[in-house]
Formats: structure tokens, C-alpha cells, sequence
């Protein structure tokens, strides 16, 4: 009945607690306040403007999106194809509600998105759909061979009329392109360039971040 059919949610993901949610959110913007000051980003400032005279300052150039949370299966209430078996799996069910500390081990920004690389567990990726990677191949060629669970991110920020759902398919992108050339070792850690306006920075130290499993309905 209706019921059935709206008790799906947008999706389901792990997302962090508010204070999390700061830190993560300050870091970010650390991280763009510096990288659009440094030389070798300015060198290939034409990837983000049309006017590569001009400066760009990345904290204006994204727009944050809602709460931060890495996303683990995408339901458009019940619409995307596997959503129902996703919410019937078992581990779903028992772990809903439950807190997990995610490791977020890079940050990196395109001329699209700006996102945070998490690194699951073994326990996390029981939550990860197998297929996810697979199902990434038509839109990012290479992503099939990666290892599961590359996709996994949080969104920090879109450019103007791009929605979320790009960051996963630039991390993808990055993750089957070869390793880039270190431009510059910042504080954080190694910032390496991808060609195309994409920039990886390793994080030193991952950040620990305390996140509950659950889902958004919108
Ligand atoms: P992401 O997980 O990269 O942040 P929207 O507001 O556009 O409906 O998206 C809601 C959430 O679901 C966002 O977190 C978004 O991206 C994710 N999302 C949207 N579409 C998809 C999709 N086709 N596949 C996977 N995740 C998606």
C-alpha cells in the first residue's frame, strides 16, 4: 500500500555528530583558504575560471549542502534499484542507530566538488553495497576495478547548479587516474595534482570522525 511505498528513506549513511560536523566543516575551509593562495594551484587557476587573471577564492566558489554524512546507499525512496534489499539486510537493520568512527584520510576538490575520502573497516564496508563501484563504471570508466568501498566520502561543498551526487564520481575519478605529482607539502599533509583542476590532499594524520548510521528522509 502507499504506506510501503514512502517507508524508504533518500538514503542511508553514517552521519557525523555536530561537533564533528565543525571540525570537519573547519578543516575544509582551512584547506581552501590555503590551497588557493599557493602557487602551484594558481598556475592552474584556468581549470576554475575563464578569466585566469583573476584570483579565485574557493571558499565562495562552494556551496556546503546540509548535514555532513558519507552516504552508503542512495534509496530515492525505494526508486534506485536495490534500495528494498538494502534496508531488509540484516546488518543494516542491526547496526541502525548504532555510533562507528569513520577515518577520513584525504580531502580533495575539483572544479565541481570539494569532499572528504573515507577510509572504511572491515565492520563498515558490511554496510558498503557490493555493487556500488560496478554500478560507477558507466559514468567513471575504471571505477569497476577498484576495491570496494572507494566511493566512500562526505560531500563538503558543490560549485554552483552541481549536486552531490558528483563528489563520488570525482573521487572515483581521481582514484583510477596514476598517482599525482606532489606540488606542495603542506601542513596537513601532501597536496598532489591530477590534472583538470583535481587536487588530492593526503591527510598526515586521518581524521576521526564520530558518526551515527541511520537515514534521511527529507
Ligand atoms: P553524496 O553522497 O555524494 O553527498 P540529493 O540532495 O541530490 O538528493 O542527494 C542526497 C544525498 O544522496 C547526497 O548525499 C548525494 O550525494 C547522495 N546521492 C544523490 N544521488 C545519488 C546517486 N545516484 N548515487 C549515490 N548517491 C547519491
Amino acid at each position: 500500500g502507499p504506506l510501503n511505498e514512502t517507508s524508504l528513506p533518500l538514503y542511508f549513511g553514517w552521519f557525523l555528530f555536530s561537533s564533528v560536523q565543525d571540525k570537519v566543516g573547519c578543516t575544509a575551509m582551512d584547506f581552501l583558504k590555503t590551497l588557493d593562495t599557493l602557487e602551484g594551484f594558481k598556475n592552474h587557476i584556468a581549470d576554475f575560471t575563464e578569466q585566469p587573471e583573476k584570483e579565485v577564492d574557493l571558499e565562495q566558489y562552494f556551496e556546503t549542502k546540509g548535514i555532513l554524512h558519507c552516504t552508503t546507499k542512495f534509496c530515492d525512496y525505494g526508486k534506485a534499484d536495490g534500495a528494498s534489499e538494502y534496508a531488509k539486510n540484516p546488518v543494516v537493520k542491526k547496526c541502525y542507530g548504532s555510533v562507528f568512527e569513520l577515518s577520513l584520510t584525504a580531502l580533495f576538490v575539483t572544479p565541481r566538488t570539494v569532499g572528504a575520502r573515507v577510509c572504511l573497516t572491515d565492520e563498515q564496508l558490511k554496510l558498503w553495497p557490493a555493487d556500488t563501484e560496478k554500478e560507477s563504471e558507466a559514468d567513471v570508466p575504471g571505477s569497476a576495478a577498484l576495491p570496494v568501498g572507494s566511493r566512500a566520502h562526505i560531500t563538503l561543498g558543490c560549485a554552483k547548479d552541481v549536486e552531490p551526487v558528483q563528489t563520488g564520481l570525482d573521487l572515483l575519478q581521481i582514484l583510477t587516474l596514476p598517482t599525482g605529482e606532489v606540488v606542495e607539502e603542506m601542513e596537513l599533509g601532501s597536496l598532489r595534482y591530477y590534472g583538470e583542476g583535481r587536487w588530492m590532499l593526503d591527510l598526515r594524520e586521518p581524521i576521526c570522525a564520530a558518526a551515527c548510521f541511520s537515514s534521511f528522509y527529507g
